[in-house]
């Protein structure tokens, strides 16, 4: 999925600051159980931008083990909220056990189902949103997840550069999915985007 020249992602990952014990087993953890996690450079990158924004309440879309939610639970702890969405119930339940591991269970909370149907439900405006879940509903996701941001918060979405497939035109059918989300949440009234080309790519957007 290198979609920056391997030297320059090798000297990222050396230059990462170190983890604690608890992320670096996760990162083990997603690594053996083939678990898509965004990582610690896109960790880093979601702290960073929560703490800077002083988001309190934070909404996430796609748990998997909670690892991604733990970095966004600490930007906000201790006196936020992190609402975090999983359709399945085996991770979710090893999120669960990370996320008391992490001493988070007062800040981080598990929504068990789908997100189409959940996001609807949700009666918070939050300050942040993180999308990464399957790629085919994130334009739904989007849709019904901006609703819910404040103004002046932000949206993040991870694998917007797809491996660099969509900045080819690549056909497949979830290049194109990836293609569509990238162009309507750009051209979303009052949005302001940048793709960073991290990892696999993260959008950025700012609601104004
Ligand atoms: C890429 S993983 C999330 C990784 C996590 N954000 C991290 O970096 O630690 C995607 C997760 O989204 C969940 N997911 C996919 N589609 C979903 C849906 N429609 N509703 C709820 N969860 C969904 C999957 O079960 C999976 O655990």
């Amino acid at each position: 999925m290198a979609i920056t020249y391997d030297y320059i992602d090798d000297y990222l990952y050396r230059i990462a600051q170190p983890r604690d014990l608890l992320l670096q087993k996760m990162e083990e953890e997603a690594d053996t159980g083939a678990v898509p996690i965004i990582g610690p450079l896109v960790g880093r990158l979601l702290y960073n931008l929560a703490r800077s924004s002083q988001s309190k309440n934070i909404l996430e879309i796609g748990t998997a083990i909670g690892y991604s939610g733990i970095w966004l639970g600490r930007a906000v702890a201790p006196k936020g909220l992190v609402t975090t969405i999983d359709k399945d119930p085996e991770r979710i339940k090893r999120a669960e056990k990370n996320i008391a591991e992490a001493k988070l269970q007062k800040i981080i909370k598990v929504l068990k189902g789908d997100a189409l149907h959940i996001l609807p439900t949700l009666k918070d405006e939050y300050d942040l949103v993180f999308l990464d879940s399957d790629k085919d509903i994130y334009l739904d996701a989007f849709k019904l997840s901006v609703k819910k941001l404040r103004k002046g918060g932000l949206f993040i979405a991870d694998n917007t550069l797809w491996g660099g497939d969509v900045a080819k035109g690549g056909k497949s059918e979830l290049t194109q999915t990836m293609i569509k989300f990238n162009k309507e949440v750009s051209g979303y009234p009052g949005m302001s985007t940048v793709i960073v080309p991290l990892r696999d790519g993260v959008l950025v957007g700012l609601k104004e």
